[in-house]
């Protein structure tokens, strides 16, 4: 049976450090306060006007690749995870694919907009590509680069303290092993699209207002053709930022990580005794340490680093996964849970005989 593994694996770290006392320079926070609600100490800010979401993902791409001990042309097809994209459109696949200069246009690259759980959807993707004998080295990539898009002023405090910079990468081969991806599973729910949300500009036109019953007035023209997306009202009301509900979040993703996690367990036909490692999204130190008690681990068994890197997100679970490997925490034959929940909401889990 063809079963799809990490072959190769790397990771990229903006060399920027931002200490949660440095924020309470340009904001009203505290680091005892970050700490405390979050675990984080601190966070990377990628070098403005000099890396991208891509560069950092090259970064990361270049080891993995490496790792996996192939050529960057031997990559036939690209995965690229973001809710931070370099532009708009097109997405960062086709950057990444000409940052690493594969010239090549017999291979694809595919963009994921799955926010924190978007490395799991890219994993669950490469996956099954694999095991259909479509692809044999997928690059799977999740970058963010989230200091250029916060709101760093105390209105935006309950957001931009959360998130930091940085990228990972996995190759994922075909093997005949015993080993490889044995589940992921991946599950959606749309109706509180809005409570995490980074939702200008778009297509919106102050539609969405249906759904949330806000009454936020976002300066629209009322009618007409080519309707402009950023408009001057929303740039003095501060509409261009990413919004949450930090409480609401937190409550369904301590419900929704140990739910996924079992259901690949099950359709494994493992239990929870038998994780070696679970490497959770880095969203927050307290819903890591929730799931870890629901599922019964010791500390030796939950691989954290939120308190050096914040949540970045995409590249969360890849970074995580990459410094546990490199620290020895991952060994051949070791089963590996990885689980994420974000926006969407979107949330899912892959389990992994290494
Ligand atoms: N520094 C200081 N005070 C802050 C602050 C900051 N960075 N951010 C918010 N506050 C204040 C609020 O203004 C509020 O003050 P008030 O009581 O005077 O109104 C108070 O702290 C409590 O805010 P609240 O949002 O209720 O805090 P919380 O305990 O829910 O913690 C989060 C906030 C965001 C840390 C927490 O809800 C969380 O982690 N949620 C999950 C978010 C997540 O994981 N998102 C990523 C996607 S998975």
């Amino acid at each position: 049976m063809v079963r799809s593994k990490i072959a190769g694996i790397g990771k990229y770290l903006p060399c920027n450090v931002f200490t949660n006392n440095d924020l309470t320079k340009v904001m009203d926070t505290s680091d005892e306060w970050i700490r405390e609600r979050t675990g984080i100490e601190e966070r990377r800010y990628a070098t403005k006007h000099k890396e991208t979401t891509t560069t950092l993902g090259a970064k990361a791409s270049l080891q993995a690749i490496e790792r996996a001990g192939i050529a960057k042309e031997d990559v036939d097809f690209i995965i690229f995870a973001t809710l931070s994209p370099d532009y708009y459109f097109p997405g960062s696949g086709v950057l990444l694919q000409r940052e690493l200069g594969i010239t090549s246009t017999s291979i694809g690259a595919l963009d994921i907009r799955n926010q924190c759980s978007g490395f799991i959807y890219a994993l669950s993707v490469a996956d099954q590509f694999i095991k259909s004998g479509m692809y044999k080295n997928v690059l799977v990539v999740g970058a963010e680069m989230h200091s250029m898009g916060l709101d760093f002023s105390t209105k935006g405090r309950g957001v931009s303290v959360i998130f930091g910079d940085g990228a990972g990468a996995v190759i994922m081969q075909p093997t005949n092993e015993d080993k490889g991806v044995l589940s992921t599973k991946l599950h959606s729910d749309g109706t509180y699209a809005e409570k995490l949300a980074f939702i200008n500009p778009g297509s919106h036109g102050g539609y969405h207002k249906k759904y949330t019953n806000d009454d936020i007035d976002y300066g629209f023209p009322k009618d007409g053709l080519g309707e402009i997306f950023i408009t001057p009202k929303m740039l003095e009301d501060d509409l261009v930022y990413p919004q949450m509900e930090g409480q609401f979040v937190f409550k369904l993703a301590v419900q929704k990580f140990p739910e996924v996690i079992q259901e690949t367990l099950e359709d494994a036909n493992l239990t929870k005794g038998d994780i070696d490692l679970l490497v959770p999204h880095q969203a927050n130190l307290r819903i890591a340490s929730f799931v870890q008690k629901k599922l019964g681990l010791e500390d030796h068994q939950v691989f954290n680093n939120i308190q050096k890197y914040g949540n970045t997100t995409a590249a969360s679970i890849p970074i995580a996964l990459c410094e546990a490997w490199e620290q020895g925490h991952v060994k051949e034959g070791n089963l590996v849970s990885l689980a994420a929940f974000g926006s969407g909401f979107t949330w899912g889990a892959a389990l992994i005989r290494w």
